[in-house]
């Protein structure tokens, strides 16, 4: 029985970047993983190989849309799907092997299985027992199930199934208008297929700033997409080669079927622990299936700490691996801490969507005096050179403090852009110093620039 001072469960970026850190620190770590491949959803069927199809999907509409304009000429690609999946798969392997070199260049051991914890400082792989002096939930989440819709991952299928489909559909169906469905359903849309997006509530993206939930459905409507508001799904009755959906409005409790030749299931997904043995151990749970942690990500239970999805707050690879890391850091003895007030969110769809902070509405809700800067991406030169003039830069300030509290960006490569206000929030900056920090000429940072200088005596483009 080998014996360790850490061994984390599950090789997702919480797991894997937890482990690296554990390693760098000085503490004897193992991972254990049941998957064939290190990674866990994200790098294996999940953020990693839908960007894959999201980069040749939007090669695809460029050459489509804009290379005539750009005086390029002649036959537009046509998609070769097996070629196009196997370019996704080996960027995923590149990843994974990744990370393998990077386990055995900190001397992290692999334990291969699925594991369990039969009792405080050990876990069980098969019929193997491991002490540890600390153990480290990282198993993630899964794709939460819909009542009266079941999954089969070829017909009616979660985002995993999404990304080896045998061929583009000719039509889809995509359930739930949050960050999967948008994704994907602009990737497959891109690609040919009729998208139609049905969603519960009447507005997209759920928990977003309102003007990103007003433009985006709009901007995706010009790329193809139908959208179904307010419509609760009932059933899917699928063959081998289509589906039937049927959904009721809710406005006015009418029933309607649409076909198409896959569904996707994008309703949000849920911490996946099973088989860990928690509820013997006595862990505490919250109702929503989460392990309940103190601020020092440890459990009620001695030694058994938890991090990422399988815990509260948003499902973000990101924000999993910040929590490995400062766990890592408690668990060797130092001060982890994780700011959760400056995580950003990305949408990746075209163009992206990056958000931090407070949205105007939380602001409102909260009686906060604050002031809105915005800045359309239509004044920034380098945004039109790309055809990109569409969406904005929205920065929330504190109205007396101008200390910013949050901002919202709907534009070219705004998941980029973003990383400059999270590092301005976490100094505590204002909008002004922002403002007052020369960017360079011609980039679409001008517009974050710009969108400060709007809190302020205004933008100059504009
Ligand atoms: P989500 O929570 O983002 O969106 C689910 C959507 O489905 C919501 O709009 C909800 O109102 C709707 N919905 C729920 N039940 C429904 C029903 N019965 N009929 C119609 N609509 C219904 O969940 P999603 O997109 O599945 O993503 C899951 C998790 O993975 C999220 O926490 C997300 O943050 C994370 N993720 C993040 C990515 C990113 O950061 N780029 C990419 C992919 C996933």
């Amino acid at each position: 029985m080998a014996t360790y001072d850490v061994i984390i469960i599950g090789a997702g970026p919480g797991g894997y970047v937890c482990a690296i850190r554990c390693a760098q620190l000085g503490l004897k770590t193992a991972v254990v993983e049941g998957r064939e491949t290190l990674g866990g959803t994200c790098l294996n069927v999940g953020c990693i190989p839908s960007k894959a199809l999201l980069h040749a999907s939007h090669s695809l509409h460029e050459a489509q849309h804009n290379f005539a304009k750009m005086g390029l000429k002649g036959k537009s690609p046509s998609v070769d799907w097996k070629q196009m999946l196997t370019y996704k798969d080996e960027v995923v392997e590149g990843n994974t092997k990744g990370i393998e070199f990077l386990f055995k260049k900190n001397k992290i051991d692999w334990i291969k299985g699925w594991g369990s914890i039969p009792a405080a400082g050990q876990v069980k792989v098969g019929d193997d027992l491991h002490e540890a002096k600390n153990i480290i939930i990282a198993t993630g989440s899964e794709p939460s199930e819909l009542p009266g819709v079941t999954v089969d991952e070829k017909v009616v299928v979660t985002s995993t199934g999404a990304l080896t489909l045998g061929k583009v559909p000719k039509r889809m169906v995509v359930i739930g208008a949050g960050v999967i469905g948008l994704e994907l359903g602009s990737v497959y849309a891109r690609l040919g297929a009729e998208v139609t997006v049905i969603e519960f509530l009447n507005e997209v993206t759920p928990g977003m700033d309102k003007d990103v939930q007003k433009i985006l459905p709009r901007m995706l409507k010009k790329q193809g997409l139908k959208f179904i508001m307010g419509a609760a799904v009932q059933s899917t009755q699928a063959t081998k080669t289509k589906a039937k959906l049927t959904y009721k409005l809710r406005k006015d409790d009418s029933e309607h079927v649409v076909e198409a030749d896959v569904v996707l299931v994008a309703t949000g997904r849920k911490p996946f622990t099973d088989g860990l043995g928690l509820k013997a151990l006595g862990v505490t749970m919250s109702p929503r299936g989460q392990v309940q942690t103190g601020k020092d990500w440890q459990t009620n239970i001695k030694g058994i700490y938890a991090i990422g999805d399988a815990i509260d707050g948003p499902m973000l690879a990101h924000k999993a691996e910040d929590e490995g890391i400062a766990a890592a850091e408690t668990v060797a003895g130092k001060h982890g801490h994780v700011n959760y007030g400056i995580i950003p969110g990305v949408i990746y769809t075209a163009p992206e969507i990056a958000s931090v902070g407070a949205t105007e509405q939380a602001l409102k809700e909260a009686g906060h005096d604050y002031k809105v800067g915005k800045f359309q991406f239509m004044g920034n030169a380098r945004a039109k050179t790309i055809f990109a003039g569409e969406g904005f830069v929205k920065i929330l300030a504190d109205k007396k403090t101008d200390r910013i509290l949050g901002a919202h960006i709907v534009g070219p490569a705004a998941g980029e852009l973003i990383h400059e206000i999270c590092v301005a929030m976490e100094f505590g900056a204002s909008a002004e110093d922002l403002a007052m920090t020369c960017h360079a000429h011609p980039t679409y940072s001008e517009a974050v620039r710009e969108a400060a200088m709007a809190c302020g005596d205004g933008p100059i483009h504009s």
